[in-house]
């Protein structure tokens, strides 16, 4: 079954009252939905605590100003863009009053949509959009790891369990799809790119950079006729 049908009939009626009456601080649902990677890491748990949190250790051009570029980029905007007149317009197209409290928008708008609310720390903002924990999965337990670390603690590198951090275009289909009513083709490596942040601390080659660069969806046209006319010139 589609995941996301279970939310609907599940979250659909429940959630709205909620989410009118708290739209800032508080978490926006009572209805659990597994997060995608975290159950499989073994932090059940493990809540969520906002980009705020993350702003303190990854940001300053030494660590890739990866704050600076999300904040610059498009999905720091993700919640207020539902306030414009384009929204508007399609929400009213379909029945909706307000985009910013319809959950038929919130899901891929906002992070940690339909999270139980014991999974979201105080202090996370559901207006702050698409969040770093939205494709890193929530933070809680890396920040506690690394805080020590920066306290003088242990030093250990970064495994899968504390923070993910996969090039996988499941990551971004979860919203970039058919159902979103200004869907555009979803080619991976073109969007990606747009908002790429490596971290200078991490050690690699050229030949590396280009290869998760060079990844894209297996399915996508644009790539796919991007190589075919490569081949066309003999470039191989
Ligand atoms: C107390 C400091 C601290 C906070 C807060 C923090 N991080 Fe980190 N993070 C680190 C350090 C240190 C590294 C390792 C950097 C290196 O040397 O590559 C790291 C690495 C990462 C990585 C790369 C993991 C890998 O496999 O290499 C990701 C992704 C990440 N952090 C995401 C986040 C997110 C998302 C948040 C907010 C929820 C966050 N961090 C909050 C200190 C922090
Ligand atoms: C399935 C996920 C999903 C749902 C549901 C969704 N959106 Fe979006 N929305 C996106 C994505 C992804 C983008 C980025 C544009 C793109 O590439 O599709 C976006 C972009 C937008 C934009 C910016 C315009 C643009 O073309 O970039 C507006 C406005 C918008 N959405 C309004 C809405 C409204 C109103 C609703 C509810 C009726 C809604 N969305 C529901 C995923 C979704
Ligand atoms: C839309 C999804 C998305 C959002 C939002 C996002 N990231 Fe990432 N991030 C990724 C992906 C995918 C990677 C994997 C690295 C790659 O291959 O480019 C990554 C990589 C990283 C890395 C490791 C970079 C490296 O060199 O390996 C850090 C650190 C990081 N992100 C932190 C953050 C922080 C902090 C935020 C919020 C301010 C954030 N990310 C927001 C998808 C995202
Ligand atoms: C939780 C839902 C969600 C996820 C997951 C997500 N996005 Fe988005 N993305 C959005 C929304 C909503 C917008 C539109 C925001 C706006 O217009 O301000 C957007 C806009 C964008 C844009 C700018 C507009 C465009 O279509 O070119 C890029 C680039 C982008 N996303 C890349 C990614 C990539 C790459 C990933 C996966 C690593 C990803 N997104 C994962 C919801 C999501």
């Amino acid at each position: 079954m589609n995941p996301f049908s279970a939310l609907f009939v599940g979250a659909g009626l429940l959630v709205l009252p909620v989410l009118s009456s708290n739209t800032e601080t508080g978490p926006q649902g009572i209805h659990v939905r597994p997060v995608d990677g975290m159950d499989s890491r073994g932090l059940d748990g493990n809540r969520y605590v906002g980009q705020k949190v993350c702003k303190n250790c990854h940001s300053k051009p030494e660590k890739g100003e990866v704050h600076e570029k999300w904040s610059a980029g498009p999905h720091a905007k993700a919640f207020d863009v539902l306030a414009s007149e384009a929204a508007k317009k399609i929400a009213k197209d379909m029945g909706i009053e307000d985009p910013q409290k319809s959950d038929q928008c919130l899901e891929c708008h906002v992070t940690a949509f339909g999270v139980d609310k014991d999974l979201i720390k105080r202090g996370f903002k559901p207006s702050d959009g698409v969040q770093c924990e939205t494709c890193h999965g929530p933070g809680e337990e890396h920040f506690k790891i690394r805080f020590k670390e920066s306290q003088g603690g242990e030093s250990t590198p970064v495994s899968a369990e504390e923070i993910l951090n996969e090039r996988d275009v499941a990551t971004c289909t979860k919203c970039h799809n058919e159902r979103s009513p200004t869907y555009k083709e979803f080619c991976f490596k073109e969007r990606m790119a747009a908002i790429e942040h490596f971290d200078p601390r991490k050690e690699r080659t050229e030949e590396e950079l280009k290869k998760l660069r060079e990844t894209c969806s297996p399915d996508c046209k644009k790539c796919a006729k991007e190589k075919e006319e490569e081949g066309k010139k003999g470039g191989d």
